[in-house]
């Protein structure tokens, strides 16, 4: 596999899942060379900076991630030649902490009781220790280099469903950084004036959702690794979210093991927050066109098919 087998995946229409006499279309971004729709926010990332003269071969990059962002830059950067540490929250599955090393790169475990929150801040402080130009902090929460990673990928949308002869009434998107969701949004909106885009968060940490609902925001501690960090990114952008709801987390696990067992494709459980509230619109109406989004695959979440990540049941957390 090369770099230039990141994009391009396939927009299949799910035929066996019931929409009410509409269709319901998904972007299978699993099938991304590390497995996950990670590889085009890292190799935009990577090759701007690049191009701008900021960072080059050789270099060590560093950033924090919950598994699927660190396997993308991990794989990257081996293929362009540069030295990778990433910095992950204790209690992530071992296939993702184990694909990370296999890429040669190597994995900084964080303190679970202040979980992305204290990646990040552990991060920088291993950046300001090395006080070195050789070493640079991507930090995917904070460039918008991750949102314009996204602009490909919605025009190929586009494409797709222009070969289908579609015109989309939604677009359904979970929210993590909201690099995926908002420069997908950002096109479609532009293609289509009324399509309506739902942004998902999960609810035990759903700044967005608190926001809008005008109530105090909490950060508890999940099992829908990728959503809900603590913090708004940038890369969230209100505007382009007609509506933000929020899944459960414990259903979405269901929704995804049940999704996997009666089709070919074999997805995450954010994927499964996906199709929950997918179901829920094309309910609402009969015959919507809904597009949607497959993030990472079901292989990096073998060990803990339960839906349970023992190191977060008990654990109070302080961001
Ligand atoms: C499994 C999974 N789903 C969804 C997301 C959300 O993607 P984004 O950060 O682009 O919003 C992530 C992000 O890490 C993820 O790992």
């Amino acid at each position: 596999m090369n770099l230039d087998d990141i994009g391009n995946t396939p927009l299949v229409e799910l035929m066996r899942f019931a929409c009410n006499g509409g269709r319901l279309f998904s972007k299978c971004e699993y099938m991304n060379p590390s497995g996950s729709h990670k590889d085009r926010t890292y190799l935009n990332i990577i090759t701007s900076l690049e191009r701008e003269g900021v960072i080059r071969k050789g270099m060590t990059l560093v950033d924090c991630s919950t598994g699927n962002g660190g396997a993308a830059l991990a794989w990257i950067g081996k293929k362009k030649g540069y030295s990778i540490k990433i910095f992950m929250p204790e209690g992530m599955t071992c296939e993702r902490k184990e694909q990370i090393r296999a890429y040669g790169a190597h994995v900084v475990e964080t303190p679970k009781e202040s979980f992305l929150v204290g990646a990040v801040d552990a991060t920088k402080e291993y950046v300001k220790s090395k006080n070195s130009s050789e070493v640079y902090f991507l930090d995917q929460s904070s460039t918008l280099l991750n949102k314009l990673a996204w602009h490909t990928c919605g025009e190929e949308i586009v494409k797709a469903l222009g070969e289908y002869k579609v015109v989309p009434d939604y677009f359904v998107c979970s929210l993590g950084t909201g690099g995926t969701f908002s420069g997908i949004a950002e096109v479609l909106k532009r293609h289509y004036r009324d399509i309506k885009t739902v942004g998902i968060e999960v609810d035990a940490s759903a700044p967005l959702y608190a926001a809008r609902q005008g109530l105090e925001f909490e950060h508890r501690s999940h099992n829908l690794m990728g959503l809900g960090a603590g913090v708004l990114s940038i890369n969230t952008i209100p505007n382009l979210i007609d509506e933000v709801v929020v899944v459960d987390g414990d259903e979405a696990w269901e929704q995804m093991r049940l999704f996997v067992s009666k089709n070919e494709y074999g997805i995450g459980p954010t994927c499964g927050a996906n199709l929950l509230v997918c179901e829920k619109i094309a309910a609402m109406q009969r015959g919507l066109n809904i597009v949607t989004l497959f993030f990472d695959s079901a292989w990096k979440y073998k060990s803990c098919w339960d839906g349970v990540y023992p190191t977060y049941t008990e654990v109070k957390l302080c961001c």
